[in-house]
């Protein structure tokens, strides 16, 4: 099974695709945890461009993305499916996943769309917890971890992502509605497009997953 999450920045995309790998048994792949762990002691002129470019929230260049994407997805425990967390966010990635998939005649089985409203997102952002260890997702007020700054899982300290910080949420929902936008109308045009109301719960948002995913 291969499914693509999309959404803005803060919809919930990393939230469900953790809950999904456990439900269904596929690899997790989210290139925003890859970018942050190549840029998390930056060495070479590349780690630091790439933590440049994250921490004022713009995208990483394609070239980069597509080939740890392509590297990625041909690791053993994609075999059984996987689920794609923030990529494609261009055209022209999307156009190459197309290409990959065909490649290795595996079907793109859900492209499924976040709708949250700017507020919430705001709002999600700005209050999130993220652990750079375990790469769970954290929030202040709607996902609180048992004690207060740990990781419920591994014990460390839970930060805040420099891209959550107001002015990069700011630059980041313009970066999303000129380059990934365009996505959308790219999986609309061949009827591909599952959207989803993400203003729900966490709960009720995973509950409307698994029932179009199972029927
Ligand atoms: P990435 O890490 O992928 O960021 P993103 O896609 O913009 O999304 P976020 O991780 O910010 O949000 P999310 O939808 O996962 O929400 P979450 O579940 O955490 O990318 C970071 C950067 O990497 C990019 O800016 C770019 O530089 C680079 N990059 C990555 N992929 C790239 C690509 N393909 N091409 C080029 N560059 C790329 O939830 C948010 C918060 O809300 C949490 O606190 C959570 O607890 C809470 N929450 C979740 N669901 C709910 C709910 N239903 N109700 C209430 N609260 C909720
Ligand atoms: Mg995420």
């Amino acid at each position: 099974m291969i499914l693509l999450l999309i959404g803005p920045p803060g919809a919930g995309k990393g939230t469900q695709a953790l809950r999904l790998a456990n439900q269904y048994g596929i690899a997790h792949i989210s290139t925003g945890d890859m970018f942050r762990d190549i840029s998390k002691n930056p060495q070479t002129a590349l780690e630091k461009e790439v933590k440049e470019i994250m921490t004022r929230g713009d995208l990483i260049p394609d070239d980069v993305t597509i080939g740890l994407v392509e590297e990625r997805i041909k690791r053993p425990d994609c075999e059984k499916g996987f689920i794609l967390d923030g990529f494609p966010r261009t055209v022209p990635q999307a156009e190459v996943l197309d290409k990959m998939l065909e490649n290795v005649h595996k079907p793109l089985d859900y492209v499924f769309l976040f709708e949250v409203d700017d507020e919430a997102l705001v709002e999600r952002k700005a209050g999130r917890l993220f652990a750079p260890q375990s790469k769970r997702v954290y929030h202040k007020t709607y996902n609180p971890p048992k004690e207060p700054g740990k990781c419920d899982e591994t014990g460390e300290n839970l930060i805040q992502r420099d891209d959550d910080k107001p002015e990069a949420t700011r630059h980041r929902l313009s970066v999303y509605q000129k380059q990934t936008a365009p996505v959308i109308a790219y999986y609309d045009e061949t009827k591909r497009i599952t959207r989803l109301d993400g203003m729900g719960s966490m709960d009720e948002v995973f509950t409307s997953l698994c029932e179009e995913i199972d029927k």
